[in-house]
């Protein structure tokens, strides 16, 4: 039996229906308030209340710590799969065949070349230059080299456009990556695997040959599914409502990829690595960071420690840690800051404070340690994770153009001046 919300406003009520989910979540369908009540809204700054959309592609439990993509646990994912299978699943709402993904990698190989006119807009940026707002300006030019928009109701079309991103897409990081070393801009090979060929066009040097380290590429895959999607976060959601203007695939994406170069977003695990090494300059007392992050009088907080969502454990920095610990024992990494990170990680896991509060590592965390461990400079870590989130994005604006939804157009409760009469630029 479908169940009511009522709301009575000076008197008067009105009825609306409550939508439960394939999960049993309960929201309450208010879009004829406006029309009902004659022009009142919801207040409700930051969306902390509001489903923005109706989805089928990623179901997050933040108290019970449970993230899915399309069904399938993030754990048995993070195992079994891989980036690229994780990437159509996200995308086209079902695990490939062995025919489907075989021919996935070869369509995606086919497109990984990127006009070399893109080269001298990448000569424009200064070296110095924030690598996402080099990676969002290149993929929103794609547009121009790209310019026939993509017809959504057209499967082939469709899938093209998704071949076509995710080809060019790696190309451009590590070309933001190589401009910034100075390096000479690469292409890959099509023989290797999505990740290995990744990291062979992040890493090769035209003086020697490069060998993929297994263990790195098993890592990255791994990092990159665990970032693939998050439900509707703030680069999700700023990709869906720039495409609700049918803005086409690439502008849109260019938008997600500026709102997820924030410090309070994507940010995070650039912070943790710059709060080990600020640490490790005052002399590596990790107790006495520890210390301050309880000190209720010090504004300092443990960075990685925490998540807005995940209030027992944030399941993708269980999966990771493992992983982290692999990457740095066996590649042997000898690197102060990450002894700092093992400390301050296993100290904090035992403090009372930190306990009682659900205070754990969280992804970024172990990310940011990973991604230290495997020689990718800070300033790109942001970038790494908007190679993962990539899949995501594409499936979200795909998902709310074939849903049809109504261009994004929120209300707002006014709290400016009322009619007043125009001042005379003398009398001012
Ligand atoms: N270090 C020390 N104390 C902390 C920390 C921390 N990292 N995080 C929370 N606390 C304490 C708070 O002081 C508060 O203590 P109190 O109850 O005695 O007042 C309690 O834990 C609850 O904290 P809130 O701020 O209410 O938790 P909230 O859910 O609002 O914040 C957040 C979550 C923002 C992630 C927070 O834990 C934090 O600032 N963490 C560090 C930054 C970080 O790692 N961000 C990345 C998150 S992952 C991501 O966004 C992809």
């Amino acid at each position: 039996m479908s169940k009511i919300a009522t709301l009575e406003i000076d008197g008067k009520k009105y009825e609306f229906p409550i939508l439960i989910g394939s999960e049993n979540e309960a929201t309450i369908d208010i879009s004829t308030l406006r029309s009902v009540t004659g022009g009142v809204t919801t207040f409700d700054p930051g969306f902390k209340n509001t489903s923005s959309c109706e989805s089928k592609i990623t179901f997050l439990d933040g108290e019970k710590g449970i993230l899915r993509y399309r069904g399938y646990a993030i754990e048995e994912l993070a195992e079994k799969s891989d980036f690229l299978e994780v990437s159509y699943l996200l995308i086209f709402g079902e695990l490939p065949t062995t025919a489907q993904k075989q021919q996935f990698h070869k369509d995606i190989q086919k497109t990984a070349l990127v006009d070399e006119d893109v080269k001298k807009i990448l000569d424009g940026f200064p070296k110095s230059a924030h690598p996402m707002g080099v990676l969002s300006a290149l993929t929103s030019a794609l547009t121009a080299f790209n310019p026939k928009s993509v017809n959504v109701d057209s499967e082939g079309d469709m899938y093209r456009a998704v071949c076509k991103i995710l080809g060019k897409f790696q190309v451009l990081v590590a070309w933001t990556y190589r401009k910034e070393e100075g390096l000479p801009l690469a292409y890959g090979h099509n023989s290797l695997g999505f990740v290995e060929n990744f990291l062979k066009m992040m890493y090769e040097s035209p003086i020697e040959d490069y060998k993929v380290n297994p263990l790195v590429v098993e890592a990255l895959d791994k990092l990159l599914i665990l970032h693939a999607d998050h439900e509707q976060n703030c680069s999700t959601s700023t990709v869906r409502v720039v495409g609700s203007a049918h803005t086409g695939l690439f502008a849109s994406l260019s938008a997600g990829i500026s709102a997820l170069w924030g410090p309070l977003h994507g940010g995070a695990n650039q912070a943790v690595i710059e709060m080990l090494e600020a640490i490790k300059e005052d002399g590596g007392d990790y107790q006495k960071y520890i210390d301050k992050a309880k000190d209720k009088n010090d504004p300092f907080r443990l960075m990685g420690f925490g998540h807005r969502v995940y209030k027992n454990f944030d399941p993708r920095a269980v999966i990771i840690k493992e992983t982290a610990e692999r990457v740095l024992n066996d590649l042997k990494v000898n690197d102060p800051v990450l002894d700092i990170a093992r400390n301050l990680a296993e100290i904090a896991l035992n403090d009372e404070y930190f306990k009682s509060r659900n205070l754990y590592p969280n992804v970024d965390f172990y990310s940011g340690i990973i991604y230290r461990a495997i020689g990718i400079p800070v300033p790109m870590f942001t970038v790494m994770f908007a190679l993962g989130r990539l899949p995501g994005w594409i499936a979200q604006w795909k998902e709310m153009r074939l849903n049809k939804e109504a261009i994004s157009r929120p209300r707002q409760l006014y709290t400016g001046e009322t009619l007043r009469p125009f001042v005379e630029e003398s009398k001012r």
